[in-house]
């Protein structure tokens, strides 16, 4: 069957070339008429020099399945959860201290004393809670969907360290504002870790960074935390979008598939 070419999607208003003015185009094209037809606008510049129009195309104008509903927009909403996460941390980070002696002071300056600190540590901490809630959300529902079949399956084991890490993000930075209650609920979380076959007692070791548990543990559950998989998560959300944008979306499972009459006729 011949494979059927979809028509370019429109270009934004702000993309499109300029109409000629009078008694431009009398055949010849000089470096006036070369002038005239530059971008006037800061995205007609960046476009004329990277060409990312067509890439942000290809993106955003995509077919969408009939019956696509408002359980399709949960991963976005994870996206969202994360972003908030990332925006919320960074200004936490200006406050933090990853030592052992100052940990809590600054998390207890960050909440009684720095200005709007009590809000972004709150928008950051209800915000894990939300980010853990969509993921899993999300993930139910590519599964009932049956959005994890072929071609998507490379899909869903992204999804799946996707996952891993969001788990991650939650156990390292629950030892971060370093109570009593985050210091012990993390020695259970190290331990339960060292009981995993084969590669437990490792893990064990390095979660501690050493044989016991203390201010190395900190600096380490924090460059975890803050650096090495907020990017690998970022890096991974690139890549599951990358292949939401080039398959599309499946289907609901209830959608009937639309036969061309001409095509069933062929078939018959
Ligand atoms: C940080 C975590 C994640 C983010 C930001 C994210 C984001 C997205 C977005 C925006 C979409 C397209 C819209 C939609 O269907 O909701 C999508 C699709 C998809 N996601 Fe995720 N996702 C995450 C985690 C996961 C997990 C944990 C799984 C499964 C283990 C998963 C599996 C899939 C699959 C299979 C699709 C394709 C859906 C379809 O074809 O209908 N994702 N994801």
């Amino acid at each position: 069957m011949p494979k059927l070419k979809l028509p370019a999607p429109p270009l934004p208003s702000k993309l499109t070339p300029a109409p000629k003015r009078p008694g431009q185009g009398n055949g010849k094209v000089g470096a006036a008429d070369v002038a005239k037809e530059a971008g006037t606008t800061v995205v007609d510049w960046v476009d004329e020099r990277t060409s990312l129009s067509g890439g942000v195309r290809w993106m955003l104008f995509r077919k969408v399945p009939k019956g696509t509903n408002w359980f399709y927009t949960l991963g976005s909403a994870t996206l969202f959860a994360f972003l908030n996460q990332a925006v919320t941390g960074v200004f936490l980070a200006m406050y933090y201290d990853p030592s052992a002696t100052r940990a809590y002071e600054s998390t207890r300056f960050i909440t009684n004393e720095a200005f709007l600190g009590e809000f972004v540590r709150g928008m950051h901490k209800w915000g894990s809670s939300v980010m853990v809630v969509l993921v899993f959300l999300h993930m139910a529902r590519t599964f009932f969907f049956g959005a994890y079949k072929y071609p998507r399956e490379l899909n869903w084991v992204i999804g799946v360290v996707l996952l891993i890490l969001t788990m991650t993000m939650s156990f390292t930075g629950y030892l971060l504002p370093f109570d009593q209650r985050s210091y012990w609920a993390t020695i259970v979380g190290v331990n339960i870790n060292g009981t995993g076959p084969l590669v437990g007692p490792y893990l064990n070791d390095f979660l501690r960074g050493g044989p016991d548990f203390g201010a190395t543990t900190l600096s380490r559950f924090y460059a975890i935390h803050m650096l090495l998989v907020p990017g690998a998560i970022a890096a991974m959300i690139g890549a599951h979008l990358y292949l939401v944008a080039k398959l599309g979306t499946t289907a609901p499972p209830w959608q009937k598939v639309e036969t061309d009459p001409t095509v069933a006729e062929e078939r018959a």
